[in-house]
């Protein structure tokens, strides 16, 4: 049975909370939209999705999330055009991810139409909630978890899917340096490192705040086996410009397969940068960094974006990226948010109108 957006259960909020929010200075993720879309895994299957007010929900203690982390997100924006009309980013692809990442932690996989129909008619609800202003958006945040009980060492009978979402500005405050990490690793072959599970940044907070210790904002990942290989940035892929060719690893299953990472390849392509998908050791870019080849570094993801990296540090000592005028992330940045945004033409047919 299909459920479209018309069957949808809404429990509309009594009161609006959108009266207290400052859309001009919003931070990333700190206050939540009227309402949230929930739906139910029990007797075998999904239940129908529900839209109700944004509130707390209540668990038993031996909910297996507590104990044995079955849990699954992604991160997705949508954005309002001057005509009101909104606007989602790929949004079958965080569907698709979402269901990888279920899989790999034997949660069952959610149908297309709970997902899509129940974002959409929860943006319609709350779209007043989608900021306007230049660089913010509504950050929408699907999961799942384990709600079922018990203390056995086995996947859960119940889980609850959930959408919230967050008006939001900027993910990083300002200039991101990364420590290249030496010692603590993100995920190792054959782990669920390509996942999008909870427990993965539960993993990275630790090593996170010894490198923010010592000056830094964020890790750069390295294999674990070697440490000898850039992978990912935090909650970001990884992009290296040497001279003016653009490196970013290629995906396995220690690396997440990013969304906007995808989307810069063929964004730089069509801009006639050359790209190169291929492993890259921290000697080529700390030699690189020393020969003066190195000219950019930047993350990329849903919350970031596009985030220039302005040095990093490895084996104690520190290396600058240089300030450039056109550097490749500021003008793919530009052509990225302006396809999602609804202000340029989109001629790979991501963006998705709700
Ligand atoms: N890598 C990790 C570990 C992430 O958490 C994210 C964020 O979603 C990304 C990469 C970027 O993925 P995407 O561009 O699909 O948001
Ligand atoms: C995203 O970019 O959407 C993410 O999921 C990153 C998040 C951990 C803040």
């Amino acid at each position: 049975m299909n459920t479209a957006v018309s069957d949808i259960e809404i429990i509309k909020a009594k009161t609006t909370k959108i009266n207290d929010v400052d859309f001009e200075h919003l931070s990333f993720g700190k206050t939540f939209s009227d309402h949230m879309l929930v739906c139910d895994y029990k007797n075998g299957k999904w239940q129908a999705p529900k839209i109700m007010p944004y509130q707390p929900i209540t668990l038993d203690p031996a909910a297996k999330i507590f104990h044995y982390g079955q849990s699954v997100f992604e991160g997705m924006k949508a954005y309002k055009d001057d005509n009101n009309d909104i606007f989602l980013f790929r949004p079958l692809d965080n569907w698709k991810r979402l269901n990888i990442s279920s899989k790999r932690l034997a949660i069952p996989e959610l149908p297309e139409h709970y997902f899509m129909d129940g974002l959409k008619a929860l943006l319609k609800l709350d779209s007043d909630w989608i900021p306007k202003t230049a660089g913010s958006s509504l950050y929408i945040r699907p999961f799942i978890f384990a709600s079922g009980n018990g203390f056995h060492a086995s996947p859960s009978d119940e889980y609850k899917f959930i959408i919230a979402c967050a008006p939001s500005g900027s993910y990083f405050a300002g200039k991101v340096k990364v420590l290249i990490e030496e010692t603590y690793s993100r995920s190792a072959n054959g782990g669920v490192g390509f996942a999008k599970a909870g427990g993965n940044y539960a993993g990275q907070f630790y090593p996170t705040q010894l490198a923010i210790e010592k000056g830094y904002n964020q890790v750069i990942w390295t294999d674990d086996n070697t440490h000898e290989y850039i992978e990912e940035a935090g909650a970001m892929n990884i992009f290296i410009r040497i001279n003016d060719t653009l490196i970013t690893g290629p995906t396995s299953d220690r690396i997440l397969d990013g969304i906007t990472r995808k989307s810069i390849i063929e964004l730089a392509k069509a801009e006639g940068i050359a790209v190169d998908v291929r492993k890259i050791t921290v000697h080529e870019v700390v030699n690189a960094a020393k020969n003066g080849t190195l000219k950019e570094m930047f993350g990329a993801g849903t919350a970031a974006v596009i985030s220039p990296i302005s040095g990093f540090g490895y084996h104690g000592e520190d290396f600058d990226l240089p300030k450039l005028e056109n550097s490749y992330a500021s003008s793919l940045k530009k052509k990225i948010t302006d396809i999602q945004t609804n202000k340029s033409k989109d001629p790979f047919g991501w963006r998705y109108k709700v």
